[in-house]
């Protein structure tokens, strides 16, 4: 169900490329598809092509440019071993969606498994723990308050400071510093924001709560598009029984998005989380030209070879 025009508050995502984009379009699906009422806003870097904006149209409220921002720190994005992820400052620009009152923002490398409304109850800044730094909370999912003046202040500490990180995370982490030891109302329990690749650290406790998981958080350089998947199933060794099952519902709906990309003449089908669909993309229709798409998925495919061996490392 579509947010209404007039709302308050909002679902936010960021895309710079047509890699991302795809991760918000099944994103975008979920939120709807898990009923939020809430509005769906998708922000666009000058990077993006028209024709992944088209296909994030079908499943966001509002694509929405913003001005790409990106920390150039190329030492502390090495520490990271992430040096892509300058361009996540480009994050910063919710603050200035200040048509809404509240605004959940989270990863385009997200998926929610049910609804996750009743995070618009938490205020500025609430976020779940992270899983590698628990002191810390992870911005992949963060709520936040729009407010023009918070923006510049916190690109004034950019300036002045930078990110320990050299991303979104570090800064926000030293912008907002007393969430940890502050006010535990601000803190999000995990099962909004869970890593499958933190599993093999608490395997029983992620065994134990799998069926609590109200957001997975596809977080780490090898994301569920980097993985082939073939007839429902994703092909990946060492995978854990979760982590299997949450890729191949990620698949699943990101087959269902691009059929729908196809057939951009048709609204696309909404079915519930977690149900049977088809899985097999449709054939491109003669009025629609796919080559963003198409483009996509080649270069993933050629990806998937030299992240095999990250594959193994981090789930
Ligand atoms: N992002 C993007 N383009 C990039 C890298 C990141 O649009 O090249 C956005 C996207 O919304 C992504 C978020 O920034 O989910 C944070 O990056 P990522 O999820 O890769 O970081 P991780 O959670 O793996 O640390
Ligand atoms: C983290 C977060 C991600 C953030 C990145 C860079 O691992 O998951 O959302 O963009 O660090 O700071
Ligand atoms: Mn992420």
């Amino acid at each position: 169900m579509p947010g209404l025009p007039n709302a308050t508050e909002a679902f936010v995502t960021l895309v710079t490329n047509p890699e991302y984009g795809l991760g918000a379009a099944v994103l975008g699906y979920k939120l709807r598809a898990v009923g939020t009422t809430r509005a769906t806003v998708v922000m666009v870097t000058e990077t993006v092509p028209e024709t992944t904006r088209a296909m994030l149209a079908k499943t966001w409220d509002k694509v929405l440019d913003v001005t790409q921002l990106d920390s150039k720190d190329s030492d502390r994005l090495a520490m990271l071993k992430r040096p892509e992820l300058g361009i996540t400052f480009s994050k910063l620009n919710v603050w200035k969606l200040n048509q809404y009152k509240k605004v959940v923002f989270v990863d385009a490398d997200t998926m929610p498994l049910s609804n996750i409304d009743d995070l618009f109850q938490y205020e500025e800044l609430s976020a779940c723990r992270d899983a590698g730094w628990p002191d810390c909370f992870n911005t992949g999912l963060f709520v936040l308050a729009p407010s023009p003046d918070t923006y510049k202040a916190i690109m004034k500490r950019a300036c002045e400071e930078g990110s320990f990180d050299g991303g979104d995370q570090g800064l926000l982490n030293a912008h907002f510093s007393t969430w940890s030891h502050g006010d535990i109302s601000k803190h999000i329990p995990f099962s909004y924001n869970v890593n499958p690749n933190a599993s093999y650290t608490y395997l029983p406790a992620y065994k134990h709560f799998a069926d609590q998981v109200k957001m997975v958080h596809f977080l780490g350089a090898v994301k569920p598009w980097h993985y082939q998947y073939a007839n429902g199933k994703v092909q990946g060794q060492n995978l854990t029984e979760h982590t299997r099952k949450f890729l191949e519902e990620w698949h699943k709906v990101a087959e269902m998005v691009k059929q729908s990309y196809y057939q951009p003449t048709s609204a696309a089908p909404y079915v519930p989380p977690m149900s049977t669909g088809s899985t097999k993309p449709a054939a491109p229709s003669s009025h629609v030209v796919p080559d963003d798409v198409s483009s996509v998925l080649s270069h993933i495919t050629a990806q998937i070879k030299n992240k095999e061996k990250a594959k193994s490392s981090m789930y």
